[in-house]
């Protein structure tokens, strides 16, 4: 007997394919989660998806040991599975989780405060500068004369090195926090700073096709910034990036694909990346939903 063509059992496949879709509709057994399901994002809170993430793709979750998480010599990504959290030291009631930090090789932490109730922030060492972010709840920031401002999503706060306040949270809320030994230069001075991305500028981004806001200000007192970007699904970086500067990234929303090295990583919102000085580094956004990360970089000084 002579064997149906390769032609025809597709065919043949296809057609039962579609009997079964037909069936069985959206609850077939074969259906796997859409990336078109939305859960209905547009009702969710603003970056929602940093304080509950998806800790791994929902066939791999029962898989023990799995992690997205990676350390390299020149990179790491950071994901939320892996990030270990203690209560803060000179905080009060607050867990963070140090995702990158000197030994990693940067000259910078990055942190993730979780703020609950009745909860006080410590200060940083002497002569290190801090820029909190809140990405959940609000917070209470006061400086050393009283004057409050309330932060909530969103918003941001720099504090100059040796700069007296103090952040209180009544409810819960989750910062992302950088801090540095300041790069003092003679006749400069940094200023307190209080703002929210969305009243910051968008800056000219030449032979680029993302959206730019930088948090604080580009002159030389600072010496880093705090980058927000933004891109549309199938937008990517131009240029394919090898610098000096070191960067710490947290992906607020979206999902898309790093580049670091030689390595590709699919990455989403709630992960962290640690960029040494020199590794390439490149982005595209994928998806349905618009990519935004938040990035430190380093800025205003002699490398020397
Ligand atoms: C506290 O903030 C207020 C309002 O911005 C300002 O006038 C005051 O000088 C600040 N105090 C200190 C010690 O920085």
């Amino acid at each position: 007997m002579q064997s149906p063509s390769l032609p025809r059992l597709l065919l043949l496949s296809f057609t039962l394919i579609s009997v079964f879709n037909l069936v069985l509709g959206d609850e077939g057994f074969c259906s796997a989660p859409s990336i078109l399901d939305q859960t209905d994002s547009s009702s969710k809170p603003l970056y929602w998806k940093v304080t509950s993430p998806t800790l791994s793709p929902s066939h791999l979750q029962d898989l023990p040991g799995f992690t997205r998480s990676v350390y390299r010599r020149d990179h790491a990504l950071i994901t939320p599975e892996s990030h270990v959290f203690s209560p803060l030291p000179d905080w009060t009631n607050t867990l963070g989780a140090y995702l990158i930090t000197p030994a990693i090789g940067s000259h910078f932490v990055m942190y993730l405060a979780k703020m609950q109730e009745n909860s006080r922030s410590g200060l940083p060492p002497n002569d290190v500068e801090r820029l909190i972010f809140v990405t959940q709840g609000a917070v209470t920031l006061t400086n050393s004369s009283g004057i409050s401002n309330k932060l909530v999503v969103d918003s941001y706060a720099y504090l100059p090195p040796n700069f007296d306040h103090s952040l209180k949270c009544d409810g819960s809320a989750t910062l992302v926090v950088f801090e540095r030994r300041y790069a003092f230069l003679d006749n400069h001075i940094t200023e307190h700073i209080v703002g929210s991305t969305d009243k910051q500028p968008l800056l000219e981004t030449p032979g680029e096709v993302f959206e730019l806001r930088k948090l604080l200000p580009a002159s030389m007192p600072y010496d880093f910034n705090i980058h927000i970007m933004d891109f549309q699904p199938g937008e990517f970086l131009n240029v394919k990036e090898v610098h000096y500067n070191q960067h710490g990234l947290l992906l607020l929303e979206g999902q898309g694909i790093y580049r670091l090295g030689d390595s590709w990583y699919p990455v989403q919102a709630g992960d962290v990346i640690w960029m040494a000085p020199f590794v390439p580094q490149w982005y595209a956004a994928l998806g349905k939903t618009r990519s935004r990360y938040l990035l430190y970089k380093d800025v205003n000084r002699n490398p020397l």
